[in-house]
């Protein structure tokens, strides 16, 4: 029987510092209610200063590893989805590695923007698969707070930070895995989704977003991948338990819901209480949707996401 990547074990950090829609309405021309009747958020966590990605990152992995009853002595190694590492380099995924007092294996970050974690995780299917390594550490940290145009009230008010990890390790003969995923990119798509900074201007930058062109391009990539992916498994969308998306806007996940007749009390929703944490957005879900017991072990759980770029991706895991 062939090897397969299977998640022992998730966990995730937020930051302490909760945001409420109402706060905007002091700077921004915003109101409460139409945050939360065009995109379902309430609210966000917002990293201090201490509280960067690759801290984040490590409270995140020391959970998904607790809750697996592993320590770091047995991961393999760190692949780390994140489009805002602490610094240009080195990696956040070596920042953390060191977080957690490991000086063996391997670490290195992903940048897909907000498809990263299905990047990351795919990426960890393939090494796991091919036996390159035996565990590893897949977790999605952000500080989106960190590109934010506060002055901008079309984006600053629809992010927010967290981590989210998981914990896989190979296993033989078995059903239960990652059983299929597919990445997908389409970078003449770039300017609609972007951050005007970089190496190249010698700045951060501030995110800056065609939102209306994102949300059409979400919902149909999301719905389609999701199809796609389930076909290569030999699944349909009625054999799914859970989708567990990319959290940026309740509509895209009503739209989802719709197009793949999914209801929506099967979609694991956080983005209520995270807004859109990027990477970080499905590991967190994961990791709420696990402590709320949720997700049982044989369920079909489906994630998805698309960001920058733009990239998105989809892969169905037997829970
Ligand atoms: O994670 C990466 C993927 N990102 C996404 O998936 C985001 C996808 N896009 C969206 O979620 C939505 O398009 C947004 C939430 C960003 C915007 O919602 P929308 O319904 O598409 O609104 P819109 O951009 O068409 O703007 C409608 C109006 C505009 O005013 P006018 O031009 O009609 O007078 C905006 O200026 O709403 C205005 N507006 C706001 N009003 C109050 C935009 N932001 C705000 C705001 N408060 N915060």
């Amino acid at each position: 029987m062939s090897i397969k990547a299977v998640v022992k074990g998730v966990g995730h950090y937020l930051p302490k510092r909760v945001v409420e829609n109402a706060e905007f309405e002091k700077t921004l021309e915003t109101t409460d209610d139409w945050i939360r009747s065009r995109t379902g958020i309430e609210r966000r966590h917002i990293a201090d200063e201490s509280e960067t990605t690759s801290f984040m990152g490590v409270k995140a992995a020391q959970a998904a590893l607790k809750m697996a009853g592993a320590t770091e002595k047995d991961v393999d190694a760190i692949i780390l989805a994140t489009s805002t590492a602490d610094l240009t380099f080195p990696s956040a995924a070596t920042m953390v590695q060191q977080g957690l007092g490991m000086k063996h294996g391997f670490a290195f970050d992903v940048q897909a923007v907000c498809a990263g974690f299905v990047y990351a995780l795919t990426t960890a299917k393939s090494m796991i698969e091919s036996g390159q390594a035996k565990s590893i550490l897949v977790i999605g940290s952000e500080t989106f707070s960190k590109l934010m145009d506060w002055t901008d009230r079309s984006t600053c008010v629809l992010f927010g930070d967290g981590a989210g990890a998981i914990y896989l390790t190979a296993e033989e003969n078995t059903d239960l895995g990652i059983l299929s995923a597919q990445l997908a990119s389409d970078g003449t798509y770039k300017d609609i989704l972007f951050v005007d900074g970089g190496v190249s201007m010698q700045t951060t930058g501030h995110l800056r977003m065609q939102g209306k062109e994102v949300f059409r391009h979400a919902v149909e990539k999301l719905s389609q991948t999701a199809v796609d992916t389930l076909a290569d498994a030999g699944l349909t969308p009625d054999d799914i338990t859970w989708i567990v998306p990319h959290q940026a806007n309740k509509r895209i996940l009503e739209g989802v819901s719709k197009r793949l007749k999914v209801p929506m009390d099967q979609i694991v929703m956080t983005v209520q209480d995270h807004g859109n944490t990027s990477a970080a957005s499905i590991p967190l879900a994961l990791s709420v949707a696990c402590k709320n017991q949720q997700l049982k072990q044989d369920d079909i759980v489906v994630i998805g996401a698309i960001g920058g770029g733009l990239a998105w991706g989809t892969a169905v895991l037997r829970w």
